[in-house]
């Protein structure tokens, strides 16, 4: 009797199975990108074209804290093999754009999101539009249209050099739309302000605290849990950059 009860007091299943679009994305990435992982290799240590990614939950989780939906551009900057275009692209339907500098990453990442297409497809998945160009984000004519289009621009910039952070830090600055957001990994340039807050704070900024940059950007950052990133088990932080203090806005 015990037992009988036991099993009608188990509360529901708890280990959902996963929505159709996480197997979309994970068969995609075994088929396209496992055979061909050294690829991701070929890049000089310590360089801005270090490959890493951020994985779908942390992907999932910027997207719905930033807000994005159908009617949304999102444009990743250094957009590796494509992963978080076609996440995107399938979790909110609407349209994604990425630029890439290394050639062989390119041609994976157009083969990852045809891969995709033709599974959601045949899943019966809706998705938006997902296009990668080869180029360097600074230089290339059609990241620069898309930069000013975007309502949602993820950098994952943790290797890229100063210089390039800096160069991101200031084109954001002219050219995103007002109700725009961008998302980093680290922060695109230190304001003395920041730093004496960091440092008070051991190292962390503090989160959901919105501060001004150099740049006049905004910035508030928000802690993630471990687990989240390709390269690494350590939790960390994401820098959300804005034109105007959106928390004023919202
Ligand atoms: C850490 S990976 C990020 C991959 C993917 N966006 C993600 O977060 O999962 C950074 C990528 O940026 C690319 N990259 C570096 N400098 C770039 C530049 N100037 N223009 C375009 N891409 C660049 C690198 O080659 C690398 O593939």
């Amino acid at each position: 009797m015990d037992r009988i009860n036991d099993i009608f007091a188990k509360p529901e299943r708890v280990d959902p199975l996963p929505d159709l679009y996480s197997i979309v994305i994970e068969q995609t990435y075994q088929r396209i990108v496992y055979p061909h992982s050294s690829t991701l290799k070929g890049y000089q240590s310590g360089s801005s074209e270090t490959y890493g990614e951020l994985l779908p939950q942390l992907v999932a989780e910027i997207v719905n804290n930033v807000g994005v939906n159908a009617s949304s551009l999102l444009v990743d900057l250094g957009c590796g093999v494509g992963n978080v275009l076609a996440q995107v692209a399938i979790m909110r339907n609407c349209r994604c754009y990425g630029v890439e500098i290394r050639p062989g990453i390119v041609r994976l990442a157009k083969d990852v999101l045809r891969e995709t297409q033709a599974r959601c497809r045949l899943w019966g998945l809706k998705s938006g539009s997902m296009e990668v160009s080869e180029g360097d984000l600074t230089q290339d004519a059609m990241s620069l249209a898309k930069i000013q289009e975007a309502d949602l621009i993820v950098i994952n910039n943790l290797k890229f050099d100063e210089s390039l952070n800096q160069n991101i830090e200031n084109i954001l600055s002219i050219n995103m739309k007002a109700t725009a957001k961008a998302v980093t990994l680290r922060q695109l340039s230190y304001a003395r302000q920041l730093r004496s807050v960091q440092v008070q704070n051991n190292g962390r900024l503090p989160s959901n605290t919105v501060f001004r940059t150099n740049a006049g950007l905004y910035l508030m950052c928000r802690d993630f849990a471990q687990g989240l990133l390709s390269w690494t088990n350590s939790s960390g932080q994401y820098y959300i950059y804005s034109k105007f203090d959106t928390t004023k806005i919202e």
